[in-house]
């Protein structure tokens, strides 16, 4: 008999992780490497929430906490949700966990079955099938082509649903292509969900601060309240407040489903770790005026970058409403030649030898379940961003 548990089988390690520690290690030979496969902020967590974590330390705020989260934090999420959302919670209905990945996590243990079936866009973030997988879900891929600027159809996902369907999930604006729906883009989807009341919503909307120009963010519940009573809207501070090793995200949904992940929580991590909640806390209900500022510069690097990136020979790189990612496609190098004489037949092949003559990291979109493209994090400063730039033109000028 195996050892170990058979869901493993069908679940991979993240791309996105091997390609930063294949970044370090070259670093660390001595090459002079750019590493823009990361997700997280270059920028540090802001001051006041430094201090509310040191203040909540010395007023000795260093025991378990209830295991969804301190009231005053859940509070913070609720008013969060009315004031930016326009959705109504209590801070009853909502939980905090340790980081928005276990919240996804927890709410796909929750209520997957195994047959059930989670619709997802592709290409999606790395986590999504595989935390699926885990918990013994089948994921249902619609995909979300370059040509209709990396969204689904709401044709896709009807066509996509079945009786089997459990969750429609929902990331926008995406990781990792950046797209972000309008509220008419939105309306299209969710007039299929409303005409499926099986189907649950669970909405990834971590990178809702992180959108430029005159776009406006909107969600699920907010587009279409006929969802409201099946949606799980999920959120966290790591992106909009640079506070990924904190490690706090939380949800807001119907009481029942909060209750039943709040029951895995506390037989699995408890509550997330007490000196991060009260960090959030601050995160939440203090100044936001670290948000528009970040917003600015991330901007003006997207803008660079695309721009860059569309003088490169063979790349077409659409320009994304938000995150911090750019999702290019290498469509028009399959097939060339490296000057060392390998013929570039995939995206790996692409990244792979674009990070072995250039030193630049970057990931292969084939792993996010679409290309052939690849994944820019333009989350770096400006200078290392036309740096690598312009070695990727160099690059794709270079082959034949
Ligand atoms: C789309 C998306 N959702 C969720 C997360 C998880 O964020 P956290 O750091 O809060 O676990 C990430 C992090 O990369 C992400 O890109």
């Amino acid at each position: 008999m195996a050892f170990l548990a058979a869901a493993l089988d069908r679940v991979k390690p993240s791309a996105t992780i091997a390609v930063s520690q294949k970044a370090r290690d070259l670093k660390a030979k001595g090459r002079d490497v750019i590493g823009l496969g990361a997700g997280e902020p270059d920028f540090d967590t802001p001051e006041n929430i430094k201090q509310a974590a040191i203040a909540a330390i010395n007023r000795g705020e260093t025991k378990y906490t209830p295991i969804s989260g301190i009231p005053q934090l859940r509070e913070a999420i609720a008013q969060k949700f009315k004031r930016e959302n326009g959705l109504d919670y209590t801070a009853a209905q909502t939980i905090v966990g340790t980081g928005g990945k276990q919240v996804l996590f927890n709410a796909f243990m929750a209520t997957l079955n195994p047959g059930d079936e989670v619709v997802i866009p592709a290409p999606y973030w790395v986590s999504y099938p595989e935390m699926v997988a885990i918990c013994n879900g089948t994921s249902v891929f619609i995909e979300a082509r370059i040509e209709d600027d990396f969204k689904v159809t709401a044709a896709a996902l009807e066509a996509a649903i079945t009786p089997r369907t459990k969750w429609f999930l929902f990331n926008s604006p995406s990781n990792p292509t950046g797209a972000a729906y309008t509220h008419e883009e939105l309306k299209a989807l969710t007039d299929v969900l409303v005409r499926h009341p099986h189907v649950w919503v669970l909405t990834d909307d971590m990178y809702e601060h992180l959108v430029y120009g005159d776009f406006t963010f909107t969600t699920p519940a907010q587009v279409e309240p006929a969802l409201y009573d099946r949606t799980l809207t999920v959120n966290g501070v790591s992106k909009a407040y640079a506070m990924t090793g904190w490690r706090i995200g939380y949800a807001a949904g119907p009481l029942n489903l909060i209750k039943a992940m709040d029951m895995i929580q506390g037989q699995q991590t408890s509550g997330a770790c007490s000196i991060a909640q009260w960090a959030a806390v601050e995160a939440l209900t203090g100044t936001q005026d670290f948000i528009p500022r970040n917003r600015e510069i991330f901007q003006g690097r997207r803008d660079l970058v695309v721009s860059m990136l569309n003088q490169a020979s063979g790349i077409k790189c659409p320009t994304p409403e938000g995150a911090f990612y750019v999702y290019p496609s290498c469509e028009g190098l399959i097939g060339k030649r490296t000057e060392a004489g390998k013929v570039i037949e995939t995206d790996e092949d692409f990244v792979t030898e674009l990070l072995e003559a250039e030193g630049v990291a970057v990931v292969h979109g084939s792993a996010f379940g679409l290309g052939p493209n690849f994944r820019i994090s333009y989350a770096t400063s400006d200078a290392l961003l036309e740096e690598a730039c312009t070695r990727i033109q160099r690059f794709c000028g270079s082959l034949r």
